[in-house]
Order: C-alpha cells, then sequence, then structure tokens
C-alpha cells in the first residue's frame, strides 16, 4: 500500500495543497494571491480571507490530479510555522478538521524546514550531507542537512530577508511590489559594476542586508538631486548593480560555510532562488568547489505545497505526529 499525504501550505500570500505518494509528488495546486499586488506588500487579512475563498477549491483540484479518493489518503500535513498568524490558521483548521473527519494523523511541518527539503522532490536529489542556501521574501538561511529531519541552522540574516532587500530595492526605484523579478529582468541588460555598495562585514555565517539599502537610499536621494531623471536613464545598469551586491553578499557567505564543513552537495531554495543572476553565481561558485549543485523547479523554489508533503513523508516515516491541540505559530524556531 503507498503512502498518501496530502499537504496544506496557507503561511503567506499562496493557498497551496499537494499529494505525495510514497514521497513522490503527484499534484501540487498553487493559487497566488493577486489582490495584494495593489497595496505594495502583502495585506494579512486580505490573505486570510483569500485562503477562506481558495483552500476548498485547491484541495479538490489537487485531489483530482492526484486521481486518488479521501478514503485512500494516510496523513493530513499543514504548516504550522512560521508565517501570518491569521493565514496559518485557516491552513491548519481545514488540516485538522480534514485529520479529524478522516480519522487521519496529522502532521505539523515548518516552513522554512520544507524550502530546505524542496531540494528532495524528484529524481536527482543531493546526498547527505548538504548544504541548502534558503532565500525567500521572509528569510534568508545557510542550513546543514544531515538526514530529512537533522537540519541546523548555520547562520541567517540579522535584519532583512534577501526578497526583502530585493523588494525594498525595487520600491525605492519606484518599481511595483514584488520587485525582485523586476530588478531581475532590467538587470539583464545592465552593468553590475556601473555602481558599487558595501559589503557588510559580519562574522559568522550570518547576513545583514539593511546597510546595504540604505547605501542605495543615499545613492539615490544624491543622484536624483542634480538629475531628476537618473533612474529612468539608468535603470539597467542601476539594478544590475544592486543585484549584483545582493547576491555577492549571499553567495560570498554561503562559499564561505562550504570551504569551512568541507561539504559539496550545495543547494538553493526559495524565491529569490529565481534570480538569474543568483542562479548563475550559485554554479559558478559551486563549479569553482567542485561541488554538485542543486536549484528546485521555480515551482518548488516559491511557497508550495509540495515542498510541505515531502517533508511530511519523512516525518510520517519517523512517526512525527502532531496532537489536534496544535496551534499554529507566527514565529518559531525548528532546529
Ligand atoms: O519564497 P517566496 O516565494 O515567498 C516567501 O516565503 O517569502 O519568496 C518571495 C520573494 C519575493 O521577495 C520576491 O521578490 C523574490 O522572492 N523573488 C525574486 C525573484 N523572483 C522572486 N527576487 C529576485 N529575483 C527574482 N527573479
Ligand atoms: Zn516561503
Amino acid at each position: 500500500m503507498p503512502l498518501n499525504i496530502l499537504a496544506i501550505e496557507t503561511s503567506c500570500d499562496e493557498t497551496s495543497v499537494a499529494v505525495s505518494s510514497d514521497g513522490h509528488i503527484v499534484s501540487n495546486i498553487i493559487a497566488s494571491q493577486k489582490v495584494h499586488e495593489q497595496y505594495g506588500g502583502v495585506v494579512p487579512e486580505l490573505a486570510s480571507r483569500a485562503h477562506m475563498q481558495n483552500i476548498v477549491p485547491v484541495i479538490s483540484k489537487a485531489l483530482d490530479q492526484s486521481g486518488l479518493s479521501l478514503d485512500s489518503l494516510n496523513a493530513i500535513a499543514f504548516t504550522q510555522s512560521p508565517g501570518l498568524i491569521g493565514a496559518l490558521l485557516v491552513g491548519a483548521g481545514f488540516a485538522k478538521s480534514m485529520a479529524l473527519s478522516l480519522q487521519l494523523p496529522l502532521i505539523a511541518v515548518h516552513h522554512m524546514h520544507a524550502h530546505v527539503l524542496a531540494n528532495c522532490i524528484g529524481e536527482v536529489t543531493p546526498s547527505f550531507p548538504f548544504l541548502c542556501l534558503t532565500v525567500s521574501g521572509g528569510h534568508t538561511q545557510i542550513v546543514r542537512c544531515d538526514s530529512p529531519l537533522a537540519l541546523t541552522v548555520l547562520g541567517e540574516t540579522r535584519d532583512d530577508a534577501a526578497g526583502e532587500a530585493y523588494d525594498k530595492s525595487a520600491k525605492l526605484l519606484g518599481l511595483p511590489y514584488p520587485g525582485g523579478p523586476l530588478i531581475d529582468q532590467y538587470a539583464s541588460s545592465g552593468n553590475p559594476h556601473r555602481y558599487t555598495f558595501p559589503e557588510p562585514q559580519i562574522d559568522g555565517y550570518d547576513f545583514s542586508f539593511s546597510g546595504v539599502k540604505t547605501a542605495i537610499m543615499y545613492f539615490l536621494r544624491e543622484n536624483l538631486q542634480s538629475d531628476s531623471g537618473f533612474v529612468e536613464k539608468n535603470l539597467p545598469d542601476i539594478c544590475a548593480s544592486i543585484q549584483h551586491r545582493i547576491n555577492t553578499i549571499l553567495v560570498n557567505k554561503f562559499r564561505k560555510a562550504a570551504l569551512a564543513t568541507g561539504i559539496r552537495e550545495l543547494c538553493m531554495a526559495g524565491g529569490v532562488s529565481a534570480n538569474t543572476g543568483l542562479r548563475k553565481l550559485f554554479r559558478e561558485m559551486g563549479d569553482s568547489l567542485h561541488a554538485n549543485i542543486f536549484i528546485p523547479p521555480f515551482e518548488y523554489c516559491t511557497d508550495n505545497a509540495a515542498m510541505i508533503a515531502i517533508t511530511a513523508h519523512y516525518k510520517y516515516l519517523a512517526g512525527e505526529f502532531a496532537d489536534l491541540s496544535i496551534s499554529p505559530e507566527a514565529r518559531a524556531k525548528w532546529d
């Protein structure tokens, strides 16, 4: 009998449901919430309401696509933390009611653990131990993964996440939210060495992006004083230079961790790993270390329930189940 798990992800602005069968993803439906674009960021209350509207149709679609029926499921999994509390509550509430009514075990998954294990979906996966650079809109971490359930955070951001650094820089340039993909787009025709921004000097494996953000703010203010069309005239070069700095901060730290641990299975995860410049830099770094490089397909990099399902699969095998009284948590460390 195959082990079939239905997983629900509602931590931010994506309502996603996936079904896995023996650790293979058989469906992964993602409903992105467009309602936030006009506000320049995710509005928590609107996110909860959109999850409420989306959750039933997304579950039905995921089940349909999997070809499985409710009575062939073995467990229900959900993202328990971290995230927007109202958004998490929708997924947690739904998962608990499904587990109760179907008399199935419940599995609680940490969202950041799942981002890392997105690398374990598919045919070609890293061997253990591996290192993962997780770069999303809310988090930036370097994680050592010794087995599917033994993860250690080696370093993380002390202020903004990499995605926030992208989105806030884009906002300073007058670009709409989320600006990360737009910076990537403009950067493709720009010169990354035209302008330089400082690289923070922080010990260990932690990151900081607040200094870069402030430097960009002063840089724009100064140049706009003498030329009000400065941004429009130089957008590709400005974007390429910002992108280059954010990415070199990420890759230089990760390289340091790879050298110190001696690990040569190197992975990336999270929405920012879609960045063209970062993918290129990461591969170059990996090649120079003769390492094996893994970057999940885009649909498993941004928020998705497939990564929750794969993590739940390993938790099921280890007998790690949650009680029905469990509550979601907005912030929770997991290592
Ligand atoms: O992992 P994710 O989908 O959601 C969170 O868990 O936060 O990451 C979203 C972040 C946003 O900040 C978005 O601007 C950024 O990923 N992002 C990018 C690119 N695509 C998405 N940043 C830079 N370049 C991209 N191509
Ligand atoms: Zn995420």
